[in-house]
C-alpha cells in the first residue's frame, strides 16, 4: 500500500494522508540552523547543536507519537482545524504534504477554505520561514481567526526535560509589536535569544503556555483558540511559548499570505542589552527585515531550489529504471547531505541528546557527500582529526558546537582510526587536493601539539598495526563497526552501558572485520604514500597489509566464510563451531571489498555463503542463527530479541558492502539485486509493512526471525546513505574518482543496455555514455574521449576544457 507518490519533476514526495504508518519527516536547513518537520507539521528547530541550542521543545516517545511542532490553527466559526491535521485532528476535506529538498509544503482544506504551510530554512539565514497562505474557495465572505503556536525549549534539551525545580522559574520573554522574543537565561550566561514574528498586525499574542492552552487542555484544544481570543500573556517562568492571533477577512476567491519567522539571534557580549534587561533587538530586526514580503520569501525559496539543483547536477544518471534514477539523482544524495550535517544526532529516533558527531559515522558520511561540497568535507576532516589522540586512537564522538571529543564515551572503538584514512583518501581522490595532508591538526584539540594531517593518518594505521592479539588480528577494543559486539564488556547489571562498561582494551578479543579494513584502507594509504613520494613508507605499509592478509587466511577463515572475531577467551565468533551467530555479514563484505581471498576462491565462497545463509526477501540479515539468549561474553548484540537491530536484523548499512564486494568479483546481476532489496524506493508499494519513509533509508529492517519481518526503524540517520551512494555511483555504475583522474569501471546487470551519466569532477563536466549492447556484467572493451580512442579506462586529467564526452563500450 502507498501513502503518496514521487513527483520527480519537482523532486518531491507527495504524501496524500496525514495518517502515515509512522510520522514521515523531512529536514530543513543546510548549514547551521536546522529543523525537523513531519508530514503533520510536528518537529523542532535548533542552531548547530540539537542538545545545547534547541529553540523549540519536542517530547520524544509521546502519545500521539508526534506531538509538538509549528502549529497553525484556523478557527472558522465553531470549526477549528490545522492544515496538517495535527494537533486538532479535525477531518480535512483535502490534504497533501510535499516533502522537497530542504522544504515542506503542507496543504489542507476545510469547508472551502484552503490553507498552505510552506516551511523552509533559507540558505543564508538562521531561521525557519513558515508562510501560511489562506484561500477562500467559497462564494461568500469569510471571517477567520488564525493562531500560530510554537513552544520554546529552554535551550539545553537535556536540562529542559529534567531540571524543573529551576526551569519553571527562569523563563523570560519580551513582546514588541508582532514579535515575540524568547530570552530565557539571556540575563546571565547566554548571548543569544530566539525570535518568532509575523509580518502582519496582530490582534493578540500569547507567551504563556498555560494562558494559551489552559492547564488541563492540550495542543488539540487550546483555550485561547476555542475562545477565538489571545490572552496577551507574558510568561514568567513555567513554559514560554509563542503564539500570534490574526484576524483574517477573505472575499470569495481571495487569498492572503502571512509570513512567520522563527529565528536564532546572537549579540556580542558587550552589546547584549539596549536598556536594563531589555535585549538588543538589532540582529532580530535585521533578520526579520529580510522576510517581510512575498517577493523576499519567493526569492529565498528560489535560492534554495537553485542551490539543490546545482548540487545534484554533480552526479546524475539516466537509465531505463525510473526508480534507480530517482534514488541516485535525488533522494540518496539528499540523504547523504542530511547524514553529513546531522551525523546521528537528531531524527525521530535519535533524540539529539546522546551522541554528537560520531567519528566513524562522520568519516563514512563523508564518502557520500564529498562530491557535493568538497570544501565542507575538508573542514570536517580537519575537525575530526583534531580530536585524535597522539597514539592514533580516537574519541568515538565529538560535540559539533565545541568540536571537542566526548569524554563520557571516550575512545577504544578500534575501527575508528582507520575510517580517517578512508575519508581523507576519498577527499583527495575527489578533489586532487593533496595540500590537505600538510594541514596542521591537533591531538585531543591541543593545538600546541599539532602535526600535519599525514602524520595523523600514519598514526591511525600504526595504531592498528601495534594493537593486535594472539592471532595477529587487530584487537577489537570496546567494539568495532558493530557497536553491539562488546567482547570486553561482561555486563551483568541492567543500565550499564555495553559500550563503556568493562576494560576498553582486552588483550585477547580480536576483530576480523578490522583486519579487512586494515587491508582495504592500508592499501589506500600505501597508494597515497606513492603519490606523495613516501616510497619507503608505502613499501612498509604494503608489507604490513600482506601480513594481515596472511593472518586473515590463517585465523580468519572458517571454511566457507570469514570468521567475525575472537572473544576474550580466544573463542571464535561467527564460526560454524558456534551454537548461535555462526556467520556474520560484516567480514564477508569488508574482506572481499579489500580483495582478500579473491585469487583463491575464498571471496567467491564467502559471498555464496552470504546468499545461502543470510539472504531474505527484504535484504541480507546481519547474522545467523540469531542469538536467542544473552551471551555475557558477546555483549549488547545478544541483548536484542532475535531479528532486531544487530541481532540478525537487516542492518541496511552493510548490505551495500556486499553489493560492492559482488562487483569486486564481477557479479553485476547480484550486486544490483542486493541493492534493490533494501532500497526504500522499490519498497514504496509495501509501505504498510516497511512503515518508514519510502524516500530515505532506515538503519534497520526487522529480520526473518522477527515477528515484524520487513518493518523498518530508525530512518534517516544511517551510514547506509553514504555507502549506497558509493556502491551505486562508483562500484555499480562505475564512475570512480582516483588520485589521477576518473576511472570508468561499471559492474551492472547484464540486462541493462546502457546509460548516461553527467559528472562534474574537479571543475570539468564529463558526459559519459556507457554502451552495454554486449550484455555483459563487467569489463570495458574500449573507451573514447571526445571521439578519440584511449588506452585503458581512466580519463586523464583534462586542461582547458569545461565539457568532455566519454563513450565507454562494455564487452
Ligand atoms: C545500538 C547501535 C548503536 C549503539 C551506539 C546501540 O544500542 O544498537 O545501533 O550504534 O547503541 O550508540
Ligand atoms: C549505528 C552507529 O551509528 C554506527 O556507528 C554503527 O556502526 C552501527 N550502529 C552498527 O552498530
Amino acid at each position: 500500500m502507498k501513502f503518496g507518490h514521487f513527483d520527480d519533476a519537482n523532486k518531491e514526495y507527495v504524501i496524500s494522508t496525514p495518517r502515515t504508518p509512522l510520522p514521515w519527516i523531512n529536514y530543513l536547513g543546510s548549514q547551521d540552523f536546522f529543523s525537523l518537520i513531519s508530514n503533520t507539521a510536528g518537529g523542532y528547530s535548533f542552531y548547530k547543536d540539537a542538545k545545547l541550542l534547541r529553540l523549540t521543545r519536542y517530547r520524544y516517545n509521546n502519545c500521539p507519537l508526534d506531538n509538538g511542532g509549528r502549529y497553525y490553527y484556523i478557527k472558522d466559526g465553531d470549526t477549528i482545524w490545522n492544515p496538517g491535521w495535527q494537533p486538532t485532528q479535525t477531518e480535512l476535506d483535502s490534504y497533501s504534504c510535499r516533502h522537497g529538498l530542504g522544504y515542506t509544503i503542507i496543504t489542507g482544506s476545510k469547508n472551502q477554505i484552503e490553507a498552505t504551510l510552506q516551511a523552509f530554512v533559507p540558505i543564508h539565514d538562521n531561521c525557519e520561514i513558515n508562510r501560511i497562505i489562506l484561500t477562500n474557495n467559497s462564494s461568500s465572505q469569510q471571517h477567520l481567526d488564525l493562531f500560530s503556536f510554537v513552544e520554546f525549549c529552554l535551550w539545553n534539551a537535556q536540562d529542559d526535560a529534567s531540571n524543573f525545580q529551576r526551569n519553571f522559574s527562569t523563563g523570560e520573554v519580551e513582546v514588541l509589536g508582532n514579535t515575540i522574543y524568547h530570552k530565557t537565561e539571556y540575563r546571565e550566561r547566554r548571548n543569544h535569544y530566539a525570535v518568532y514574528s509575523v509580518n502582519r498586525d496582530i490582534a493578540g499574542f500569547d507567551t504563556s503556555r498555560e494562558a494559551f492552552i489552559g492547564l488541563y487542555n492540550g495542543f488539540a484544544n487550546p483555550e485561547a483558540v476555542l475562545a477565538g481570543e489571545s490572552r496577551n500573556s507574558i510568561a514568567h517562568g513555567w513554559q514560554p511559548v509563542g503564539s500570534h492571533h490574526l484576524k483574517v477577512d477573505l472575499a470569495p476567491g481571495a487569498s492572503e499570505s502571512f509570513i512567520f519567522v522563527l529565528g536564532y539571534c546572537e549579540n556580542p557580549k558587550d552589546q547584549k542589552f539596549e536598556a536594563p534587561n531589555v535585549i538588543n533587538k538589532k540582529p532580530a530586526n535585521e533578520l526579520l527585515a529580510k522576510y517581510q514580503t512575498d517577493e523576499q520569501v519567493d526569492q529565498a525559496f528560489q535560492e534554495l531550489k537553485d542551490y539543490w539543483s546545482r548540487l545534484l547536477s554533480t552526479y546524475t544518471v539516466h537509465t531505463d529504471d525510473e526508480k534507480l534514477n530517482r534514488l541516485v539523482n535525488i533522494w540518496n544524495q539528499y540523504q547523504c547531505m542530511v547524514t553529513f550535517n546531522m551525523s546521528r544526532s537528531a531524527s525521530y529516533f535519535e533524540s539529539g541528546l546522546g551522541r554528537g558527531m560520531g567519528f566513524r559515522d562522520s568519516c563514512q558520511d563523508l564518502l557520500g557527500f564529498v562530491h557535493l561540497i568538497p570544501e565542507r568535507a575538508r573542514e570536517r576532516i580537519i575537525d575530526i582529526a583534531n580530536t585524535q589522540f597522539e597514539d592514533g586512537s580516537t574519541y568515538h564522538q565529538y560535540q559539533p558546537l565545541t568540536k571537542k571529543g566526548n569524554a563520557d564515551i571516550g575512545g577504544g572503538f578500534n575501527d575508528d582510526p582507520l575510517w580517517l584514512i578512508a575519508a581523507v583518501c576519498a577527499y583527495i581522490r575527489e578533489t586532487g587536493d593533496f595540500s590537505i595532508l600538510d594541514e596542521k591538526c591537533a591531538f585531543d584539540c591541543d593545538f600546541s601539539r599539532a602535526v600535519p594531517l599525514i602524520e595523523h593518518l600514519r598514526r591511525s594505521f600504526r595504531f592498528t598495526s601495534t594493537h593486535r592479539g594472539p592471532h595477529s588480528l587487530p584487537l577489537i577494543g570496546r567494539a568495532d563497526w558493530n557497536d553491539c559486539l562488546n567482547l570486553n564488556c561482561f555486563s551483568e547489571e541492567p543500565g550499564e552501558s555495553f559500550q563503556t562498561f568493562g576494560p576498553s582494551e582486552g588483550p585477547v578479543a580480536e576483530s576480523v572485520f578490522i583486519a579487512g579494513m586494515y587491508v582495504k584502507y592500508g592499501t589506500e594509504y600505501a597508494e597515497l604514500c606513492d603519490q606523495t613520494g613516501l616510497d619507503e613508507e608505502a613499501a612498509e605499509v604494503r608489507r604490513n597489509v600482506k601480513e594481515m592478509e596472511t593472518a586473515i587466511e590463517d585465523a580468519g577463515w572458517d571454511g566457507s566464510w570469514f570468521v567475525r572475531a575472537y572473544d576474550a577467551y580466544g573463542k571464535a565468533v561467527g564460526s560454524h563451531t558456534c551454537e548461535e551467530g555462526q556467520i556474520y555479514i560484516e567480514p564477508q563484505g569488508m574482506c572481499v571489498m579489500a580483495g582478500v581471498g579473491v585469487d583463491d576462491g575464498k571471496a567467491e565462497t564467502a559471498l555464496k555463503s552470504v546468499e545461502q545463509k543470510l539472504e531474505t526477501k527484504y535484504g541480507i540479515v546481519l547474522l545467523q542463527p540469531a542469538y536467542t539468549k544473552y551471551h555475557v561474553e558477546l555483549g549488547e548484540i545478544s541483548s536484542y530479541p532475535p531479528g532486531y537491530k544487530e541481532n540478525a536484523g537487516i542492518f541496511c548499512h552493510n548490505n551495500p558492502w556486499i553489493a560492492c564486494a559482488e562487483t569486486v568479483l564481477g557479479h553485476g546481476n547480484r550486486a544490483f539485486e542486493v541493492f534493490r532489496k533494501t532500497c526504500p524506493i522499490y519498497l514504496e508499494d509495501i509501505s504498510e509493512i516497511h512503515r518508514t519513509e519510502p524516500y530515505v533509508y532506515c538503519q534497520m529492517v526487522a529480520g526473518i526471525d522477527a515477528p515484524t519481518f520487513g518493518e523498518g526503524k530508525n530512518s534517516w540517520l544511517t551510514g547506509t546513505a553514504a555507502w549506497t551512494f558509493t556502491a551505486m555511483s562508483q562500484y555499480i555504475l562505475g564512475v570512480q574518482p582516483t588520485f589521477h583522474g576518473l576511472k570508468i569501471d561499471p559492474c551492472i546487470p547484464d540486462t541493462m543496455k546502457g546509460y548516461t551519466i553527467d559528472r562534474t569532477f574537479r571543475g570539468v563536466r564529463y558526459h559519459i555514455t556507457v554502451d552495454n549492447s554486449a550484455h555483459v556484467q563487467k569489463g570495458v572493451k574500449s573507451m573514447t574521449i571526445d571521439g578519440s580512442p584511449v588506452e585503458g579506462n581512466v580519463i586523464p586529467p583534462v586542461q582547458d576544457k569545461t565539457d568532455v564526452n566519454v563513450v565507454v563500450t562494455l564487452g
